[in-house]
């Protein structure tokens, strides 16, 4: 099975989560599939929440409406893949550079179902690059204090988020207390965000591998 075969297994897998009303929908390749799958029973839904503009084309493109959080309120489940993950259910999520409108929308779903290939389970998340969303104005001050903590910012060139504001990918990190770290990076004036998602984590990992999906589901 190749990445993207083991991407397409999984959000097949995710359909059976969806239980009708609105459904929360992450961004990138694998968030992709999903929509083309959720296109398929959309006479089941109520519509969509997107994480990002790309996401909120791709389902409008399919014929789901796509609804304001603000008029939503909660939903049962939020979809959406990971650049790291761990057995903990802690992510590094914000490779698409989604990761402040995908926490928001997160935050706003019972359940958060990551759907992600095997290659991105790991032991210790930092391996990939800690992806931070910051007001452009404080990208400076926010790249010192991020050398005193220990990590390596670089400006993500020639990229702006969908809110307006630069990325900062964090390299040489090796993150053993996800939570506490997911609180020190917010608390730096500047930064809007990071793509630590560890106080919220997942709740159900589908895990494409060679033998098929696999289910784990937060204890
Ligand atoms: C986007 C994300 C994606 O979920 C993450 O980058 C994984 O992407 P893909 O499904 O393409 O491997 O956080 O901001």
């Amino acid at each position: 099975m190749t990445q993207d075969e083991m991407k397409q297994a999984v959000a097949r897998a995710a359909i059976d989560y969806v239980k009708g009303g609105i459904i929360g929908v992450g961004t990138g390749s694998t968030a992709n599939y999903f929509i083309d799958e959720l296109s398929k029973i959309k006479g089941r839904i109520d519509g969509a929440v997107a994480s990002s503009e790309a996401t909120a084309n791709r389902l409008k493109g399919h014929g789901i409406q796509v609804l304001d959080l603000n008029s939503v309120g909660s939903m049962d489940i939020y979809v959406d893949g990971a650049d790291e993950i761990t057995r903990h259910f802690h992510m590094i999520k914000g490779g698409g550079g989604a990761l402040t409108r995908e926490k928001i929308v997160a935050a706003c779903a019972r359940s958060f179902i990551c759907v992600a290939d095997q290659s991105k389970l790991v032991d210790v998340l930092g391996k990939f690059p800690l992806p931070i969303e910051v007001i452009p104005m404080a990208r400076s001050y926010v790249a010192r204090e991020l050398v005193r903590m220990g990590g390596q910012p670089k400006l993500r060139e020639g990229f702006t988020t969908d809110n307006g504001n630069v990325i900062l990918d964090v390299h040489g990190l090796s993150i053993l207390d996800p939570v506490a770290l997911e609180s020190d990076i917010n608390q730096i004036t500047g930064v809007v965000t990071n793509g630590l998602f560890a106080r919220r984590g997942a709740n159900v990992l589908l895990l494409g591998t060679e033998n098929g999906v696999q289910t784990y589901n937060q204890p």
